[in-house]
């Protein structure tokens, strides 16, 4: 996996979608747990990073109507030179969404499918859990996060079933749970927590 853009590169061509606060922050803490756990597990910090800050590239032109949510980010990510083992990994985190007709049959194989598609939706449920807490990471543990992933009432749109995909690429939730809290820690003040 090349990685053809800086991260600054990355960040304007984000902003260039004029995305709103709170999917900017998705972004934010998505690439800040993908570090996490390419640390943790031994593979490359920056691609795994880049994965995590563009997985949602075409999010803010396709929101409005989700069944085309990654349809054009094949497109853009090319454009930018990104190559094919990069942006099919950016579109295996849309597999198994019926909201997503064309990716909904498909199923995730390689180990950075797995991790991408658990990262970034382990964010959901720890910035809720965050605001809960008065908007503070600090001071957050594993096992209040675990007792808010078995809470199925809690942030329940927050797919479950996709965290656990973690343990498809070697890691258990635990260590995830971890590495999470600690990645998010280190951009606390990027995303207006404490
Ligand atoms: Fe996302």
């Amino acid at each position: 996996m090349k990685i053809p853009i800086t991260r600054s590169e990355a960040i304007e061509l984000l902003k260039s979608q004029n995305p709103e606060t709170f999917d900017f922050i998705h972004y934010l803490m998505s690439e800040a747990v993908m570090k996490e756990v390419a640390k943790k597990l031994g593979e490359d910090v920056e691609s795994y990073g880049m994965l995590g800050l563009l997985h949602d590239i075409d999010w803010s032109i396709t929101k409005t109507n989700l069944s085309t949510h990654l349809s054009k980010a094949p497109g853009i990510l090319k454009e930018k030179g990104f190559d094919e083992e990069f942006i099919k990994t950016i579109v295996s985190h849309g597999y198994g969404f019926e909201e997503i007709p064309s990716l909904n049959e498909k199923k995730r194989a390689t180990k950075a499918e797995h991790i991408l598609a658990a990262c970034e939706t382990l964010t959901g449920l720890i910035y809720a859990y965050a605001l809960m807490r008065g908007k503070k990471i600090l001071g957050m543990e594993i096992k209040g996060l675990k007792k808010k992933f078995k809470d199925k009432a809690f942030a329940a749109g927050c797919r479950r079933d996709i965290i656990l995909e973690i343990e498809e690429a070697g890691l258990t939730l635990d260590e995830l749970f971890e590495a999470a809290i600690e990645g998010i820690k280190n951009i606390k003040h990027d995303i207006g927590l404490e």
